[in-house]
Order: C-alpha cells, then sequence, then structure tokens
C-alpha cells in the first residue's frame, strides 16, 4: 500500500446541466478501505474493500460518471431525503396543516420527491473529526421546497476508519416542523459489482417486526410479526432462497429490536456476507428501522462502472431510516423534527474478513 495515513484527495466531477461544477472525493483509511463520494446527491460512487488474502473488491453498484448520474437510475449510492421511502397518498398532516407531495410513485411520494436531496449538489468542506479526515455535505433544504415545511439545515458526513468502518453521519435543524428521515441509498454486493446477482450471499437482519404494505408497497400503517414468515431473516439466510419468499421478492421495511433505553444507540441491524470470498458487511445504526430493497428494478438496461449491466438482485440495499409510515401513524415511530431539536443519526457498514490492523 502506497499510504499510510488516512487521507481525502478532490478532483473535479463533471458540470451539472445547469455550470456548477461537482466534485469527487477519495476517501481511504490507509489500511486496504477506501470510497468515492461525489457532491452531486451525495452518492457513494464506489466502495472498495481489501479482502483477506490481498484482493480488492468494489462492493457497491454505481457509474463512473456524473453524466450517467444525472440521468435516470434507482438512486445508486444517494443522500435520500427529506423522507426516504413511501409517504402513503403523496400528503400529510401536521400541526393543523394539509402538505400535499408530489405522487412521484403513485399514488405515493416517494424518496423525499422529484428533487430529493439525491438531486442536490451539496457544499462540500474536508475536517478532521476525532483524528479522521472526514467528508461534511452541507445543504440547506428551504422551506416549501418538494412540499415540506420548514428551513432545514442538513449536514451528512463520511469517514472510513481503521476498524474498516464506513461511518455516515447525518445532522439536521429546522425552523419549522418537518418530517425527516435520511438515509443512504446504497445497493450492496460483496462479490463485486457487477458480478451477477446478489443470490448466493446471505443476510440476516435482528427484526421482529415490519410495516405492512400492499403490493404497490404502499405502507399501511400496520405491523406485523416476521415470526414463522418469509420476511423472518433472524437466522442467516442464503439470498437466493429467501427473495422468492418476500412480497413482490422487493424486501420490507424491519423494525430493528431495540429496548427503549438503547434508544439512539448504535446497534447492529444487518449481518451480509459473501460465503466464497468470506467477507461479511455489518451495518449498524441508531436509527428504527431498516428497508430491505432486493433490486429488483434492475433488468440489465443500466451497466455499471466496470461495463458489465446490472441484472435483477444485482445488489441489496439496507437503507436505515425511520419508518416513512410514522408520518401518519405515531405508532410506527418518530420522524418529526421540531425546531430546537436536533437530527443526529449515525449508521455504519463495517467489514470484517477483510485486510485491516
Ligand atoms: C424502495 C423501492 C424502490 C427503490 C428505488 C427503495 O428504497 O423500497 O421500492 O424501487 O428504492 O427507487
Amino acid at each position: 500500500m502506497s499510504n499510510t495515513t488516512a487521507s481525502i484527495h478532490r478532483r473535479p466531477f463533471g458540470n451539472l446541466p445547469d455550470g456548477r461544477a461537482a466534485e469527487l472525493f477519495t476517501l481511504n483509511n490507509a489500511c486496504g478501505l477506501s470510497c468515492d463520494i461525489t457532491n452531486y446527491g451525495g452518492i457513494i460512487t464506489a466502495l472498495r474493500v481489501t479482502r483477506a488474502d490481498g484482493s480488492e473488491v468494489d462492493v457497491v453498484l454505481g457509474f463512473d460518471n456524473l453524466q450517467d448520474y444525472l440521468g435516470p437510475h434507482p438512486y445508486f449510492g444517494t443522500i435520500v431525503g427529506r423522507v426516504a421511502g413511501r409517504i402513503s397518498d403523496a400528503k400529510f398532516h401536521l400541526e393543523g396543516r394539509d402538505y400535499p407531495l408530489a405522487a412521484n410513485d403513485a399514488p405515493n411520494h416517494l424518496h423525499g420527491g422529484p428533487g430529493g436531496f439525491d438531486k442536490q449538489l451539496w457544499d462540500a468542506d474536508v475536517v478532521e473529526k476525532d483524528g479522521i479526515p472526514t467528508l461534511q455535505l452541507s445543504y440547506l433544504s428551504r422551506d416549501g421546497e418538494e412540499g415540506y415545511p420548514g428551513n432545514l439545515r442538513v449536514k451528512v458526513s463520511y469517514s472510513l476508519n481503521r476498524k474498516n468502518e464506513l461511518v455516515i453521519h447525518y445532522d439536521a435543524e429546522t425552523d419549522k416542523a418537518t418530517p425527516l428521515s435520511l438515509t443512504n441509498h446504497s445497493y450492496f454486493n460483496l462479490a463485486g459489482e457487477g458480478s451477477g446477482d446478489v443470490n448466493d450471499q446471505w443476510l440476516q437482519i435482528f427484526s421482529d417486526e415490519i410495516a405492512i404494505t400492499d403490493t404497490a408497497m404502499t405502507l399501511l400503517g400496520t405491523k406485523a410479526p416476521v415470526a414463522g414468515n418469509g420476511n423472518d431473516f433472524n437466522k442467516l439466510r442464503r439470498l437466493g432462497d429467501a427473495i422468492p419468499q418476500l412480497l413482490n421478492h422487493h424486501g420490507d421495511n424491519h423494525f430493528i429490536r431495540r429496548q427503549a433505553h438503547e434508544k439512539g444507540k448504535l446497534l447492529a441491524t444487518a449481518v451480509m456476507s459473501d460465503p466464497a470470498s468470506g467477507l461479511v458487511m455489518t451495518t449498524l445504526t441508531t436509527q428504527d428501522s431498516v428497508q430491505i430493497f432486493t433490486a429488483t428494478v434492475l433488468d440489465g438496461s443500466l451497466t455499471g462502472k466496470s461495463g458489465k449491466p446490472y441484472i435483477k438482485h444485482a445488489g441489496m440495499c439496507l437503507e436505515c431510516q425511520a419508518c416513512p409510515g410514522a408520518v401518519h401513524t405515531p405508532e410506527l415511530g418518530e420522524i418529526i423534527l421540531r425546531p430546537g431539536e436536533r437530527y443526529d443519526h449515525t449508521t455504519v457498514y463495517a467489514f470484517s474478513n477483510a485486510l485491516c490492523p
């Protein structure tokens, strides 16, 4: 390895149609983990892990140029907000007012709307936090943007530590009450992006309940236990066997098993593994739930950065977030940020059986 200290390098990544310049940041933990992130949509474009045998694998789907990200794609690696997932019927009611939203996934509102955080150019700073170089992206979402109330100041920071963890921290403040649930929409394939589907990889989720949807994936406002059902991932399961047992083969919003005194604590949520290489990724989060998405929308028509088509189930999203159904049904969790409060969440993707001290 040429680098002995963690670093972040920045370089130009092309221009948006309005002329603004995007940048690409390469984070390196100096022991075999590196990550490329652009300030357009906060997209993680690559996440390279050095496996125990010294070979390198890029475990996230995506493109190597801005142009492809400006075209249609299913949120590869993006920050999603203001609310990740579907708001049923594309509207909500808060503090005596109705808020209509774009039904960009009719009849629902999906991933913050057509001009969501994934389509914004974020301000970028390289800072040092706890001695680790950190990429800090900031964005001011103005009152009324995509139909949501309040001027919302959001910061998302990314760092790689020597424990081989990608740490994503979300921070926000608002001047009016607003629903808020931010996530990252990376599609993971531990055998390498473009290597085919994830059927031979395994998944475990520490969850007893899911949010019920209909076949349009509209959240119906209730929970159901997973025990005895096809969406019970409490034991490690081969994805090729598990996916056909999921509604629409899609994946559900799982509530993370968490005791009351563990509120806001970073807990292990899911473990994904590739038995062929031994690489294991543990997802930890302070959020209440994780939306599993098996990349049903991919059909081979998008070609990834290594020139290979992304086929159905070419990756797996583990979107740590609040349940968006909480906008209508408070029993599904907390999702409203109010003035004077601080939104403060962390999600960690930790790699083991990889090269690192
Ligand atoms: C949703 C899917 C959707 C995908 C891409 C996921 O978070 O659960 O239903 O197709 O994002 O938009």
